[in-house]
């Protein structure tokens, strides 16, 4: 007895240290997802951002996010009888690159007219060191900044003239020279230094942000060596599941989509309770969560799911001009190319909307069962919206960047799978036979 109590206690405690242990590396490792989305009768907003468990960083981003939206809110109350409805847009976007976290707050305002009104919040967070750093950072000594702002300024002239503009010399010297302010929001791309300007630092408002990207060759003795990006990484050739479509004929058909995503901790429960009910799905992701999400949608696209277009930050396109609809699309195609190497094969625009002066080059795939999950969060009142409205044919509305949905979708699964198959769109229109033609609007397939 006495000696089977001593061999325990030491193994008790092993155990509790070990899930200690895990449970701290676990939180250093985890970045939890908030999204919060309100539809109401005046406004909508969409705010998506990480929690890093790092107070440096955490604080920042929440006062950053929540100054913003207090401004918007005020906007908001003092206008009546506005002819659209108003919108504000904050996503985060996420790199890492050679022990350096880029984090970008991108914060876009619809308050009428034909514009959204953007801004951005840029950190750098070295990792090892845990610190918050800037520009200085990464150059090489104290002679870079200088070299950097001549770089700068000849490329911000060049850029003018190749688009025909005419920039004033003293404005963009200005808006280039060496200080912190003028670089606050730079990425390392695989050609070189991207560095933005925001509208009005180097010309005026009607220009809008400028972006120039100093050539890695020209950086030799201003940039560290550590943070030039090898850019003979080559995007990896996925193949991706298929099935054989001829024993799915006998069943009635439902697809089941996802917007909004891709999110690590919750697509993952999506795609991990699939395969019990020889399930495929459709995701419509934002291009600017791919980056920070991609193990999970190169797992989606590898099992046979379909990746679709969400465009890139969740505008209106309707609202839009058509060069930035333009790139709301193609920022997307290219994002999603880089991660499963093909472009999305269907679009489907934010709130359903589209914009009739441009051609979005892909069939537009909408809904016809609204499950309203991001609404309820609640797992019970999705998997019952599903089965009370499932036909064949039928194109059910979710969003997998909520827990309660992909489990309320599971659920529902669970209820139809002796009558119905789970199809992603593509596999839909095969089996019916259906040509989907671009820039038309799907919200059944039948
Ligand atoms: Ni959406």
């Amino acid at each position: 007895m006495k000696k089977a109590v001593k061999i325990i206690i030491p193994i008790i405690v092993i155990i509790i240290l070990a899930a200690f242990t895990y449970f701290l590396f676990l939180r250093k490792q985890l970045i939890k997802e908030v999204s919060i989305i309100k539809n109401e009768e005046k406004y909508s907003l969409k705010i998506d951002y990480p929690i890093f468990y790092n107070k440096k960083i955490d604080d920042k981003i929440k006062k950053y996010i929540n100054d913003n939206k207090k401004n918007f809110m005020k906007i908001v109350d003092s206008t009546n009888n506005a002819t659209s409805k108003y919108n504000l847009l904050i996503q985060t976007e996420v790199h890492k690159n050679n022990g350096i976290l880029y984090i970008t707050i991108l914060n876009e305002t619809y308050t009428g007219g034909a514009h959204y009104i953007k801004d951005y919040y840029n950190l750098y967070y070295d990792i090892e060191n845990d610190k918050l750093v800037d520009i200085n950072y990464f150059l090489k000594d104290e002679n870079a900044f200088n070299k950097l702002y001549k770089l700068a300024h000849y490329h911000v002239i060049e850029y003018a003239s190749s688009t025909n503009k005419n920039f004033d010399d003293a404005w963009v010297r200005r808006g280039t020279e060496p200080k912190l302010e003028n670089y606050s929001y730079f990425t390392f791309t695989n050609k070189g230094l991207k560095i933005i300007f925001k509208p009005y630092q180097v010309a005026s408002y009607a220009d809008g942000e400028i972006k120039i990207t100093i050539p890695y060759e020209e950086l030799t003795d201003v940039i560290k060596d550590r943070f030039v990006v090898n850019n003979n990484k080559k995007v990896e050739k996925l193949i991706p599941e298929i099935r054989d479509l001829s024993k799915y004929q006998d069943k009635k058909l439902i697809a089941f989509t996802f917007d909004d995503g891709p999110n690590t901790e919750t697509t993952k429960i999506l795609l991990d309770g699939l395969s019990k009910y020889d399930a495929k799905v459709t995701f419509f992701v934002l291009g600017n969560r791919v980056n920070r999400h991609n193990e999970i949608l190169k797992r989606a696209y590898l099992e046979g799911n379909q990746i679709g277009s969400h465009t890139y930050n969740h505008k209106n396109l309707k609202v839009l001009d058509n060069v930035s609809a333009l790139n709301e699309i193609n920022d997307t195609n290219n994002a999603i190319k880089s991660i499963i190497g093909v472009n999305p094969k269907i679009i489907r625009p934010p709130y359903g909307n589209v914009n009739k002066n441009i051609d979005m080059a892909m069939p537009i795939v909408l809904w016809n069962i609204d499950t309203l999950d991001w609404k309820y969060r609640d797992k019970n009142k999705v998997a019952d919206e599903i089965v009370k409205n499932a036909h064949d044919g039928a194109i059910v509305l979710m969003h997998d960047i909520y827990k309660s949905s992909v489990e309320g979708a599971l659920m529902a699964m669970e209820r139809l799978k002796d009558e119905y198959y789970f199809v992603t769109i593509e596999e839909m229109a095969a089996l019916k036979n259906i040509k989907l033609e671009n820039n038309s609007k799907y919200f059944n397939i039948k």
